[in-house]
């Protein structure tokens, strides 16, 4: 297309000049029929076969929104195949054992998302006769459904007239109005899913959707966009004028908490012991060997306390005996430096009244375990 063409397309975006808008009002109905016709064309031949694409079964669609949640599909595909095989149906996922949930989410972060997972397919059985809902008010209602899941499974699953809004197609909306303020701003998430809601056609939804994230994720990716290859560059405000870097706006750097833990592998008779990690923090529910905050202490110091912190948790005295093995460890704000002891299982006194659930298993029943993250690299070592 010659640059003519280009500028007469973005030019009937309302309050389109040379420079790039001060403030940004919604394209009109023609701009955006020519946006979902361009849009369809490339989807039918760019599409990705993805395994949740294959069929439009509500069960299925909601737990591949689930996992991609702040995931990569590339890290997701794997996850999605095995808990489907596991947990085929809402009533299968209801009746598993919480563990059994968690031990296939482990690795892919986020762990409530399972938890919240599993709690709702208890009340797809209990309330819904297991069956997953077309009605947006009770999918709204489900725990760990928020309003882009939603609209995502009602609108891929039933073809419902609703929108989503999620990273990929924030960026690709801001870039198609050169929205220069803060995505995450109140002022940006109204503007963005009023485009989001304005941008749908009557019919095929679902694809419509799926398509906006498709071409989000493939082509107006975050760092060098592939403007050459986008069926809609011509339509596009920051390509016109050069601002695809500069939009969107970077967020403010994340400022990391550094963490310093220590973790200890008590050994007895061919065992070591795990904790369950408690409700509320990090990894909760799933299984850890006993580890604790502490500021970079040197033994015999840090030895002492280590066996008082373990005695005053469990009541369990055990004897470190030698560092293992230094991790380091990147989780949401946190970057943890996890140094690892042995330690020798001496006796057992009486537990306090809130210690936490503890076991002592082999090598081999630590697979059946679902591990936190540096828990499951621990599990390695001490095989
Ligand atoms: N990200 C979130 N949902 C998605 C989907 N259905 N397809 C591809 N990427 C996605």
């Amino acid at each position: 297309m010659n640059r003519d063409s280009e500028d007469r397309e973005v030019s009937q975006l309302p309050g389109s000049q040379r420079k790039p808008p001060s403030h940004v009002s919604l394209p009109d109905s023609s701009w955006r029929s020519r946006f979902r016709s361009r849009l369809r064309r490339w989807y039918a031949k760019h599409a990705r076969d993805l395994p949740w694409r294959r069929n439009r079964d509500p069960y299925l669609v909601w737990i591949s929104e689930i996992m991609l949640q702040q995931t990569q599909v590339a890290a997701v595909e794997p996850y999605f195949l095995r808990f489907r095989a596991a947990f085929p149906t809402i009533k299968a996922l209801a009746a598993a054992d919480e563990q059994d949930v968690l031990r296939h989410w482990e690795g892919l972060g986020y762990y409530r998302r399972a938890r919240q997972l599993h709690a709702a397919a208890k009340v797809l059985v209990d309330e819904h006769r297991g069956r997953f809902p077309d009605d947006p008010e009770a999918v709204r209602a489900l725990p760990g459904i928020g309003r882009y899941t939603a609209g995502a499974i009602l609108s891929i699953a039933f073809d419902a007239r609703e929108p989503i809004l999620e990273a990929n197609t924030i960026r690709l909306f801001c870039r198609l109005l050169t929205y220069r303020g803060q995505p995450a701003s109140s002022e940006a998430q109204r503007l963005l899913w009023a485009m989001a809601e304005a941008m749908l056609p009557r019919r095929r939804v679902g694809t419509f959707n799926q398509a906006l994230m498709e071409l989000g994720s493939q082509v107006c990716t975050p760092k060098a966009p592939k403007c050459d290859q986008c069926p809609v560059a011509t339509l596009c405000e920051a390509k016109r004028f050069g601002l695809q870097d500069a939009v969107p706006a970077l967020k403010p750097k994340k400022k990391f908490e550094e963490v310093h833990e220590v973790a200890l592998i008590v050994r007895r008779r061919g065992r070591v012991l795990l904790l369950r990690r408690p409700e509320g923090g990090r990894w909760a529910g799933l299984w850890d060997f006993p580890r604790y905050e502490m500021d970079h202490e040197v033994e015999p110091v840090l030895f002492r306390r280590l066996r008082d912190m373990l005695r005053t948790q469990t009541g369990i005295d055990a004897v470190p005996e030698s560092h293992q093995k230094r991790l380091k460890h990147g989780v949401t704000r946190f970057r943890i430096t996890l140094d690892c002891y042995s330690a020798r299982f001496v006796a057992s006194g009486k537990p306090p009244a809130d210690a936490p659930e503890w076991k002592w298993v082999t090598p081999g029943q630590m697979a059946e375990h679902p591990l936190s993250t540096t828990g499951r690299k621990l599990a390695a070592l001490v095989r």
